[in-house]
């Protein structure tokens, strides 16, 4: 399974989506995932049910996920924090952190509301904090590849699709 991790706007689910054709291989997207699962969306969860019950509806979706068939998977930003799955994705699946700094970050996920970590006072800080946080575990993933803000979805996969070669996975 090659498992996409990162933050929320580096584009794990459009790239996923494109790398799954250029491989031709499925594509699983775990938010969607939890979202069918539960009957609602990450922003209903959260709101009715809070944080720590979306956490654990995410590690039971994404564990079930990892079982399924190698394909491309693309992971909500705090899959890959949970120390159990990161676990999991090492012993079943080839992750890939899609690095990007704050500035390529912002732009994307301003404005949108269905983050609702970033549906706060302060978002600005809330990123900016998730990324000093997060980035230390996300550098656990096999392999980086780096995004900037004008960089298209087709030359990311083209850059992933380098380091699969180089690791021998798929192509
Ligand atoms: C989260 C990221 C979101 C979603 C949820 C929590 C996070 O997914 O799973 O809002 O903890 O970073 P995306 O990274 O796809 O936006």
């Amino acid at each position: 399974m090659l498992v996409l991790v990162g933050l929320m706007g580096a584009g794990k689910s459009s790239i996923g989506n494109k790398l799954s054709d250029f491989l031709n291989v499925g594509f699983l997207d775990a938010d969607s995932e939890i979202e069918k699962a539960a009957g609602m969306t990450i922003v209903e969860i959260f709101e009715k049910f809070g944080e720590k019950y979306f956490r654990e509806g995410e590690k039971k979706v994404v564990s079930r996920l990892m079982l399924q068939k190698p394909q491309v998977l693309s992971t909500g930003g705090g899959a890959f924090i949970s120390k159990d799955l990161r676990e999991l994705i090492k012993i079943h699946g080839f992750s890939i952190w899609l690095k990007a700094d704050f500035e390529t970050l912002w732009p994307r996920v301003l404005g949108k509301k269905n983050r609702p970590l970033l549906n706060q006072m302060e978002p600005e800080k809330a990123l900016k904090s998730l990324i000093k946080e997060r980035n230390p575990i996300y550098s656990k993933a096999d392999i980086t590849i780096e995004s900037k803000p004008k960089i298209s979805h087709s030359k990311m996969v083209e850059k992933i699709v380098i380091e699969l070669k180089k690791n021998q996975m798929f192509v």
